[in-house]
């Protein structure tokens, strides 16, 4: 099942801790959210996942965390100073302003004016000074994609681990857009965060990587939970291809707002490491690269039979973490009408609190102390966050833990007191079943296995 309305999850995610409207006290700040104490472990269970598949799983690719700031010359080298602009469209009449391809009928879609400006282009990218002195000559981006740093330090990396191609680098952190109509909850934000692999291949093996990235991304997100029905493939028409992109598919997913991009699938070919290398003119570079007269570093690696120097191409699996998390949520979000009550059946690997520990009775030295004993232990076992819910009442700790959809919930009663026992609730299926406590580990550690 998945939300019905957009309504929903946001007023879910408000009501129970996910996400807040950022600077909210004061009005809020539009385009900009807040991860509360439920958002902030989905979305890290969300990095992890992602993480532990690309990183821990594999003997192919390594880690990154790179700066945001970034000097201009990174963006004048990527394409992103001259060509990372939308088309902007002012109403003279209400002032608002509007992205071109908002306005289909050629009026203001706030007021219905016609007296519109002709559309220009708008930089998406955020600047900010350097140092002390704002003189407006030092000046850096905030970067609104995570992976130039990875083209810039592909050497360093290539240095310190003695890889060769195929391999990735892989980097998750916060990059920065100043979009003209923020929209649709987390969909469209100005502050989010990627989830970005670029993986460097021989030039011809570049299809054959591209496919096998396509594949293994669709497969990872049916594996979070996406249903089959919501997810599909799309190739990105040429006319909306990025100016590195030879060919890019389109992981789409059914938001309730309508079916748009979940993540994108690219073949950057040799654009990027071509742009940011030094000598360019020695390497058979076969995109139409930036010219470059300041690097200082050869982004080239050599083929080990005839020993000439050549620029892999990169394919790019980018995901956004906040649409990830948007679509988590609107796949999870169930109404249970037999059992009247709202239940996020998220992926027991996702879930924010993975078990609650609730004395049934508040403020019980013998019942909380018990109960906390069991909350410590089962947070030593170290799969995520275990809860004790010292508030007493039963039927409003189910309903909230089925809302955040914590998966297992353990009752600690005056006859645990007598006999080491303890009741656990499952989410999805509602049974209780009795359990000697000190079997209680041994089910948590079977349970999310
Ligand atoms: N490095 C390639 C790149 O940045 P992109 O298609 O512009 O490509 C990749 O962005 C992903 O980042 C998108 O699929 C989307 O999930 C996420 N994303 C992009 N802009 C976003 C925004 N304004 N708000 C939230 N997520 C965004």
């Amino acid at each position: 099942m998945t939300a019905k309305s957009m309504d929903e999850l946001v007023s879910l995610c408000k009501r129970r801790g996910f996400i807040f409207q950022s600077n909210d006290i004061y009005g809020g700040l539009k385009g900009l959210y807040d991860f509360g104490p439920m958002g902030v472990e989905l979305k890290n269970n969300l990095k992890q996942a992602w993480w532990k598949s690309m990183v821990y799983e594999r003997d192919d690719i390594e880690g990154l965390d790179a700066s945001i700031l970034s000097s201009p010359i990174v963006f004048k080298q990527s394409g992103h100073e001259d060509t990372f602009t939308d088309p902007l469209i002012d109403c003279r009449s209400c002032k608002s302003r509007w992205r071109a391809d908002q306005l289909a009928d050629g009026a203001c879609a706030k007021c219905h004016s016609k007296d519109l400006t002709d559309s220009r282009p708008f930089n998406l990218m955020f600047k900010t000074s350097i140092g002390p002195v704002d003189d407006g000559t030092s000046f850096a981006y905030l970067r609104p994609e995570t992976c130039q740093q990875i083209f810039t330090n592909f050497k360093n990396i290539l240095d310190s681990t003695n890889r060769t191609v195929p391999f990735g680098i892989a980097q998750i952190g916060k990059a920065f857009r100043n979009e003209i109509t923020p929209r649709n909850f987390i969909f469209r934000v100005r502050e989010f965060e990627q989830m970005e692999l670029e993986f460097f291949v021989e030039p011809g093996t570049d299809d054959k990587w591209h496919k096998y990235w396509i594949n293994s991304r669709y497969n990872w997100w049916i594996n979070q939970g996406i249903s089959k029905k919501n997810i599909e493939l799309k190739k990105v028409s040429k006319d909306e291809l990025s100016h590195y992109s030879k060919e890019t598919i389109d992981i789409m997913y059914d938001f309730p707002h309508g079916k748009e991009e979940l993540e994108g699938i690219a073949n950057r070919t040799d654009f990027d490491l071509g742009s940011h290398t030094k000598n360019q003119k020695d390497f058979e570079i076969s995109s139409k690269v930036i010219d470059n007269q300041n690097s200082t570093t050869k982004l080239a690696v050599q083929n080990i039979n005839d020993k000439k120097w050549f620029i892999p191409f990169t394919i790019e699996p980018s995901a956004g973490v906040e649409r990830g998390v948007l679509a988590l949520l609107n796949e999870a979000y169930t109404e249970d009408k037999k059992n009247s009550r709202i239940v996020l059946a998220l992926k027991s690997h996702l879930a924010p609190i993975k078990a609650a520990v609730i004395p049934l009775k508040r403020n019980n030295d013998k019942l909380v102390s018990y109960a906390k004993n069991i909350k410590e232990n089962l947070q030593k076992v170290g799969l995520g966050r275990v809860i004790l819910e010292n508030t007493g009442n039963m039927g409003k700790n189910y309903r909230r833990h089925d809302e955040i959809g914590t998966p297992l919930c353990i009752t600690v009663d005056f006859e645990t007191l007598e006999d080491d026992s303890v009741t656990i609730r499952d989410r999805d299926t509602m049974n209780q079943q009795r359990m000697e406590s000190k079997d209680l580990i041994k089910y948590y550690k079977k349970y999310f296995d």
